[in-house]
């Protein structure tokens, strides 16, 4: 019995992998271990992604690439954040590949890279419409490409941009293809003044989505972790959930109607019932926007959540004579028995996406592989 638990399934993640690098062909899978493993736990998911056929990985902060450059020092590392002048430092002692799109910025990196006696590998990117990082010029951004091919303390190693709507197909008024065009004219522009630099654009949703963004290579996150990219079921695109959230039942009591459950008294029995206590709550990442608005597996049956969420405690409604005892085993994500709860359902429930589910499962849950 465990308090609280994420149960992390490694093989998974390699058949996600494997999935992905069906759909990518020559292209190399890039596997985005930010963020912990987007929740999951950088470690055993980077392992089993490399096994899974991914030859590049990405992060997006300085102290990611710290952690990760060190552990995995033979895999090609992108870190895709923008960086301050300390980060910069950290990341190239790390050994890793940086994302860069403005001058100023490349100047700092080969003045840098001097001082630590070993070129700077850069990703220039291009803002093909995401808003966000990169050079929205397309001649600013080949300008940069060719800077890095001209100084001793740089090397261009890649052209890239990121999608702003790849994950709503159908939705986005063509943007999702404006953008590929955009950046298919400066992609193809960078190759005939850098051969064998590598171009990269898609996320899991683009994979899925459209061949003409696979290019070189793509970075995916999301699906690597069996997660839907289209926030729907990820079975129906073949890829596995890792990730599960475990507890058990603490406690069973007696409620008779009109008793209470949790803080503020925002659930009261209507008859004579049981309830159950879990021992983990929104200090765990169980939102508090959950609140009586979810269902838990027990003994592979689904019941409602009720009450408000505490930081430590959810209360869960038995009915009136369940036979469910202290002990018993709790699956607020993940499968048990033949039900299953995805991390998109709780994503629908709270009005967010698959990935701040499992982003937001707290430090305090041990992440264990699923044999031990
Ligand atoms: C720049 C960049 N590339 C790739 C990814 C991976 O996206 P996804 O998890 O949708 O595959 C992310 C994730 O947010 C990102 O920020």
């Amino acid at each position: 019995m465990a308090r609280a638990v994420a149960r992390i399934d490694a093989g998974a993640v390699r058949a996600n992998c494997a999935r992905l690098k069906a759909e990518l062909g020559e292209a190399e899978l890039c596997a985005v271990v930010k963020a912990d493993g987007y929740g999951h736990g950088v470690q055993i998911c980077t392992e089993a992604a490399l096994a899974g056929g991914a030859t590049r990985l990405a992060v997006a902060t300085a102290s990611e690439a710290e952690r990760i450059g060190r552990r995995f020092a033979h895999v090609p590392l992108l870190t895709m954040g923008a960086l301050a002048p300390p980060e910069l430092d950290t990341v190239l002692e790390a050994g890793s590949e940086l994302s860069a799109w403005r001058r100023g910025f490349l100047d700092l990196v080969a003045e840098r890279a001097r001082a630590h006696g070993r070129p700077a590998r850069v990703h220039v990117k291009h803002d093909s419409g995401m808003g966000r990082l990169g050079n929205p010029d397309p001649g600013e951004a080949l300008a940069l490409l060719g800077a890095c091919a001209e100084s001793p303390d740089l090397e261009p190693v890649g052209i890239w941009t990121h999608f702003a709507t790849a994950d709503e197909p159908g939705a986005d008024g063509g943007f999702f293809e404006a953008q590929l065009e955009r950046f298919s004219a400066v992609a193809a522009a960078a190759r005939e003044a850098i051969p064998g630099i590598l171009v990269h654009a898609a996320n899991s949703a683009a994979v899925f989505r459209d061949r003409r963004a696979h290019f070189d290579m793509a970075r995916c996150g999301v699906a690597v972790y069996g997660l839907d990219p289209f926030q729907g079921d990820p079975g129906e695109r073949g890829l596995r959930p890792v990730l599960s959230l475990r507890s058990y039942v603490a406690d069973v009591k007696d409620f008779a109607a009109g008793d209470s459950a949790g803080y503020g008294r925002t659930w009261r029995a209507d008859r004579e019932t049981r309830v159950a206590v879990l021992p983990l709550g929104y200090g765990d990442g169980v939102r508090r926007g959950l609140s009586n608005d979810a269902e838990v597996l027990i003994a592979g049956r689904r019941y409602p959540l009720v009450g408000t969420v505490s930081m430590d405690n959810v209360t869960v409604d038995l009915g009136p004579g369940a036979d469910v005892e202290p002990g018993a085993e709790a699956v607020l994500i993940g499968a048990q028995g033949d039900g299953a709860i995805l991390a998109e359902e709780l994503a629908r429930r709270l009005g967010t996406i698959n990935y701040e589910v499992t982003c937001g499962i707290s430090a305090r849950v041990p992440r264990v592989p699923l044999s031990s």
